[in-house]
């Protein structure tokens, strides 16, 4: 009996190892520093942006760029923030919220993904959707984002901090620089743009907080120990933050998946280090997206999609931490 509670576990704590993004890449401590404005309806389509690009975006440089940036337009209608809004599970986010009939702001470093994300979704569902291409591991960030949304006095009702980065290596392996870049964008940036973009969110109240976590940041993981320890920190933060703003009338919910398939690594590593049950838990981005949204407008603190990795979710909470790390620790010497 004693053998079947520790196989179980063990499974259990291989699976949560590895639900976080694989093959993210950072250029270190700064991925080069650009943002680009854009502000259609109608201006954007007076832009050449190949040609503005050429001309400017030399991103190598932390040139800060700013296109077709319109202050003096109001903006019509609810919107939703999605940081690391043009891929995975936050462009599932962003789809789910626009089915809703939410506008967007979406960001995220990559112009081509933001542009087709755009595309896609304002031709769906015939919502407006706004791009910012910015990095939100920089300090500056979460001001210059929120100066955009005030300027254009825009109706935010939902922010949701979804870009993070993970990777197959973690504290002993990597320098200096990535792993304060992992804490600038998990923690950080998470924490920024939700402070300065406060007040907006409680002038537009009922209003509400998408973070999104990991079931890594259930326990410590000594294989994946500061991806796991930033993931932490942002379930408890979104846990005192869900109590703080009640008051105000803003929701805070915190999105904790298992595997989600997100790029061909991240399924490939799951099939060959977990077998079926790492293949039964996972859950699609689209899925992940549709519960993420539907849950947090429930007011849901805590969301575990998928039926296998909220009972996982419920045992590694559940264990004490000693057993955890030691279980998570032989894991990671396999
Ligand atoms: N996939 C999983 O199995 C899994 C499991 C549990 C938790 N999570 C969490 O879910 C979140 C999303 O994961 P994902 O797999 O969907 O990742 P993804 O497919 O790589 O998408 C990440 C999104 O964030 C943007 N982004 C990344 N770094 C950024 C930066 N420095 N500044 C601005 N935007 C940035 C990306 O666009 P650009 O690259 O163009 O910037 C992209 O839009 C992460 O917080 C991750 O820890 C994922």
């Amino acid at each position: 009996m004693k053998k079947k509670l520790l196989l179980f576990a063990s499974m259990v704590i291989l699976v949560s190892v590895y639900s976080q993004p694989r093959g993210l890449k950072t250029t270190g401590a700064g991925p080069s520093a650009h943002l680009l404005w854009v502000v259609p309806p109608g201006l954007v389509n007076t832009i050449s942006l190949g040609a503005v690009i050429k001309a400017k975006a030399s991103s190598a440089d932390n040139t800060i760029l700013q296109i077709g940036t319109m202050p003096d337009t109001p903006l019509q209608g609810p919107y939703a923030l999605v940081a690391g809004g043009s891929k995975g599970i936050g462009y599932a986010i962003a789809e789910a919220l626009a089915r809703r009939g939410y506008n967007l702001v979406l960001i995220a470093r990559h112009l081509d993904s933001l542009y087709s994300a755009k595309n896609i979704l304002e031709s769906t569902y015939g919502i407006h959707v706004e791009l910012l291409a910015y990095d939100l591991a920089k300090e500056e960030t979460a001001d210059i984002i929120t100066k955009w949304c005030t300027d254009r006095n825009i109706q935010l009702k939902i922010l949701c901090n979804v870009a993070g980065f993970g990777g197959a290596r973690d504290y002993l392996s990597l320098p200096l620089d990535t792993l304060r870049y992992m804490v600038r964008l998990n923690i950080e940036s998470t924490m920024a743009v939700t402070l300065s973009l406060l007040p907006l969110l409680e002038k537009n109240a009922p209003s509400y907080i998408l973070n999104v976590a990991s079931m890594a940041g259930f326990a410590p993981i000594p294989i994946k120990n500061l991806y796991s320890a930033t993931k932490s920190a942002v379930v408890f933060f979104s846990y005192s933050l869900h109590y703080q703003l009640k008051k105000k009338h803003i929701s805070v919910s915190c999105l904790a998946p298992g595997p989600v398939f997100t790029k061909p690594e991240i399924r490939e590593d799951t099939k060959k280090k977990l077998g079926w049950i790492g293949m039964k838990m996972a859950v699609s981005p689209e899925r992940v997206g549709e519960i993420a949204v539907r849950e947090t407008l429930n007011k849901k603190l805590i969301i575990v999609p998928g039926s296998l990795a909220k009972i996982s979710a419920f045992f590694i909470r559940l264990l004490p931490r000693r057993w955890i790390v030691a279980l998570y620790g032989r894991v990671g010497d396999k």
